[in-house]
């Protein structure tokens, strides 16, 4: 075989899974873990990147202006208090209260004026007038916080065909110690945790048509799962792209995502988000002390947290139980879980999402969009990573976008939709068909 011949043989080889240089065993650093095969310089870069999400930002004016700026209104002075080990927190901290980094997602209706069609269009959705985009349960000196979240569960039982019986816990949600007056009656209220942190340099390089090729928005296959697209505003391009990141897929790109964890969760300004979060009724917050440069945080700052995050190990599982495998694919959870991705360079993703937005029942509805993202719509969860929960969120991890699933087997049961049907045939699955699937997914 000629050398030629051998090149057009190995491009078309099955795709490779991502090598070891970008995968490691489950473990407290499963997302912390840096990829093997980087140079001197993209070293410094990756390991600037850590330590920007690591430092704890202070107030203006301080004697550390190369961390300063934090507030006047926030919710956490550092990346970590949300993401630790780059993973997240349980709904609860050691002390019962609800955690910081249960964030409250705010907006209103439209009411189609110019100002509010605006909005929807660069930022998905209306803010509040007063409160904002999101609730900020901290303030700097002399401005008061915005409120607090307070989190009440009722049970609900859930018994399967076989008698066995799941008794899951029904959130509801309470804004309280309003410090800006009352809210309006049809405010919608979003409440989310942190998500993991995992792959997100290779969900990135997903293709957009690879994405696009699983959308079904009519249903045209008639299984009964949509699927479809959100495209959303791209601050620096200004234009509409497809959105992957966040529970609602509405964040075009990781550094915009980054920039909006800057300016929701701690008020630093970017060149993305330029003025701190106050809206123009809160005086407090707009006469507070501003840090001496006009952006908290510049632009190198934000790309080398990006090379940071975009570069970090995947935790892989080698034991993967053969019959939950075959089960996952048989009942329908790999319809909108896609179990692998390939990338342009025809490596594969073990990722198990689609990235598309599925209408998952009124049960799991907040009420709420975000752009083409619809209450009850959210992105697919990618899976990957499961199998290091465990050892970076706590023995008791908890799942879906507001963590309200105590275990596997809830999450499952909180299915609804398009999933309902893929949910009531696991239902319908011996008790030992249902222990190898969710033994498989503790391990994905
Ligand atoms: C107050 C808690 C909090 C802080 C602080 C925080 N995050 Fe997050 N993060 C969240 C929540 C909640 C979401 C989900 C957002 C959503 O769906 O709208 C999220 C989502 C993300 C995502 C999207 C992940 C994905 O897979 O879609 C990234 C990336 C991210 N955060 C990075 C950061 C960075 C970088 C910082 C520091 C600059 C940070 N976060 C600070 C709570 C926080
Ligand atoms: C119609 C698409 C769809 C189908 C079918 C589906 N899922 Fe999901 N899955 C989702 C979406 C969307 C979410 C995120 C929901 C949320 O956070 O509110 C999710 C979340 C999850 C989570 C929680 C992950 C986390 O980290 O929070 C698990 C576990 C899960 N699915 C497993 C399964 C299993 C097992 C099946 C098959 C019985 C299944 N899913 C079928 C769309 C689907």
């Amino acid at each position: 075989m000629n050398l030629f011949k051998a090149m057009i043989v190995a491009a078309a080889t099955a795709a490779t899974v991502l090598a070891n240089v970008q995968t490691t065993h489950p473990s407290k650093k499963a997302f912390s873990t840096l990829v093997e095969n980087l140079g001197d310089e993209e070293l410094d870069q990756a390991i600037l990147g850590k330590s920007f999400f690591r430092i704890p930002w202070v107030e203006a004016p301080s004697a550390t202006t190369a961390r300063d700026g934090l507030g006047p209104l926030f919710n956490a002075n550092t990346c970590t208090s949300c993401h630790p080990n780059n993973a997240y927190t349980n709904v609860f901290t050691s002390n019962n209260e609800v955690h910081r980094a249960m964030v409250v997602r705010l907006s209103i209706p439209s009411d189609n004026s110019v100002q509010h069609q605006t909005y929807e269009r660069t930022m998905g959705f209306v803010p509040d007038v007063v409160y904002g985009t999101q609730l900020s349960i901290n303030g700097t000196q002399n401005v008061p916080y915005e409120g607090k979240l307070n989190i009440t569960y009722t049970p609900k039982e859930i018994v399967y065909p076989d008698g066995h019986k799941v008794v899951l816990r029904v959130p509801s949600y309470e804004l309280i110690d309003l410090n800006y007056g009352d809210l309006p009656k049809d405010i919608r209220i979003s409440v989310r945790k942190a998500p993991a942190l995992v792959g997100l340099g290779w969900i990135e390089q997903l293709d957009d048509a690879a994405i696009l090729a699983n959308a079904d928005a009519k249903d045209q296959n008639g299984d009964g799962i949509r699927g479809i697209p959100n495209f959303v505003y791209d601050i620096k391009k200004q234009k509409m792209v497809l959105g992957k990141y966040t529970y609602k897929a509405s964040a075009p790109t990781l550094k915009q995502q980054i920039a909006s964890a800057f300016h929701n969760d701690m008020s630093l300004t970017t060149t993305y988000f330029p003025h701190d979060n106050c809206t123009s009724t809160q005086q407090e917050c707009l006469n507070a002390k501003k840090a001496r440069d006009a952006i908290d945080v510049p632009d190198q700052r934000v790309d080398a947290i990006d090379f940071y995050l975009k570069n970090l190990k995947v935790p892989v599982s080698e034991n993967k139980n053969p019959k939950g495998k075959v089960l996952f694919s048989q009942i329908g959870c790999a319809s909108c879980h896609i179990p692998s991705f390939a990338l342009k360079n025809n490596q594969k993703i073990e990722v198990f999402s689609d990235f598309l937005l599925h209408d998952m029942g009124e049960e799991l509805s907040d009420g709420r969009s975000e752009f083409d993202a619809t209450a009850r719509h959210w992105r697919t969860t990618p899976l990957w990573g499961i199998n290091s929960y465990k050892h970076t969120v706590g023995t008791q991890v908890e799942y879906l976008h507001d963590g309200r699933a105590r275990s596997l087997e809830e999450a499952i049961l909180w299915h609804g939709g398009e999933a309902l049907k893929a949910r009531n045939t696991f239902m319908n699955l011996s008790k030992e068909e249902r222990n190898n699937l969710i033994e498989y997914l503790g391990e994905l």
